[in-house]
């Protein structure tokens, strides 16, 4: 099987922990769905890492300490809206840069570059659509220093191990003095976790069975929507909000495009994604790993969410 989708649903499907990557979910459809979450007053993140950036950008500018121009490479640009307030504040105080937002969809770069263009029209933009680490590849041969932007708790999707794998890979392609700003979620009442993952519109129910929606698709599946229930736990100790959709009676779906069916139990469960909240001295503990320094966090009023700026070490 040389579909990498395909493989990757089969192979989760069949493990004894049933499993499917939350990278899949943004489909077009799945992107429109996020955006409503976004939308959500329960989801606090992307308020509270707006409210940074819209506050702090004079703070994590005069941080970053580059005396020549510089770049600004943005990690899954996405619609660039909280970045946006960063951007404005450096064309407003005529600081020379220029801005280079990565996606993977050439759709989202096209729209952000547009309304860049209306909005702020001398920014140098320079977008580019595709693979993370070629790219950054290429930015390590500038003879300018880079900020790297890893924005609205990304991170925090990875398990442990691959978010250390990812942070390493960022510092590998970085040079000495680059500097990376990440956004984290952070520990807080779990209650507004639990309110924010769990919202009573159903919203991330819906985002989550689009997976499923996706695989009919792609794969020519049968899933049959209403015989799949959505849960989501947030531990405290752990600091993980796990999701999952849970099969609401024994079943079989087939994968016409694979020739193959897979059995689902009743109640069993697929996990979908993790959402991982950070303790600051986490935060710190994982800079030091990956060969950087924490020079700042940059929180929002309520302490919901940092951006911690790091820099690359020698
Ligand atoms: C994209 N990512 C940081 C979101 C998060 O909070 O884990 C995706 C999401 N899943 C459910 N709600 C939002």
């Amino acid at each position: 099987m040389n579909n990498t989708f395909a493989k990757d649903v089969i192979e989760g499907l069949s493990a004894q922990h049933k499993h499917l990557s939350s990278k899949y979910f943004y489909d077009d459809n799945g992107s429109r769905i996020f955006q409503e979450i976004m939308n959500m007053p329960e989801y606090y993140l992307t308020d509270a890492e707006f409210e940074i950036l819209s506050l702090q950008s004079k703070q994590i500018i005069e941080a970053l300490e580059f005396s020549t121009p510089f770049n600004i490479v943005e990690l899954g640009a996405g619609d660039g809206l909280k970045t946006f307030k960063l951007l404005e504040y450096l064309v407003n105080h005529n600081i020379d840069f220029n801005y280079v937002p990565i996606d993977i969809s050439q759709e989202a770069i096209d729209i952000l570059t547009k309304r860049l263009k209306d909005r702020l029209p001398s920014l140098k933009v320079k977008p580019k659509v595709g693979d993370y680490f070629e790219i950054l590849k290429q930015n390590k041969k500038s003879d300018y220093p880079s900020l790297l932007l890893f924005l609205g708790s990304n991170i925090g999707n990875y398990v442990p191990k691959k978010a250390k794998e990812l942070l390493q890979l960022f510092n590998d392609n970085m040079k000495v003095g680059d500097k990376l700003l990440i956004g984290f979620d952070i520990k807080k009442n779990p209650i507004v976790i639990h309110n924010a993952y769990y919202d009573k519109q159903g919203i991330t129910k819906r985002f989550n069975l689009n997976l499923l929606l996706r695989i009919n698709r792609e794969l020519e599946a049968d899933f049959k929507i209403d015989d799949f229930d959505f849960y989501c736990h947030y531990n405290p100790d752990t600091g993980e909000v796990k999701s999952y959709l849970v099969s609401l009676r024994q079943q079989t779906v087939e994968f016409k495009a694979l020739q193959t069916t897979i059995d689902f139990d009743f109640n069993e469960l697929i996990w979908t994604e993790l959402s991982k909240k950070y303790a600051l001295s986490e935060i710190e503990s994982l800079a030091k790993q990956t060969g950087f320094s924490n020079s700042k966090h940059f929180l929002d009023c309520k302490h919901y969410f940092t951006d911690s700026l790091w820099e690359k070490l020698a």
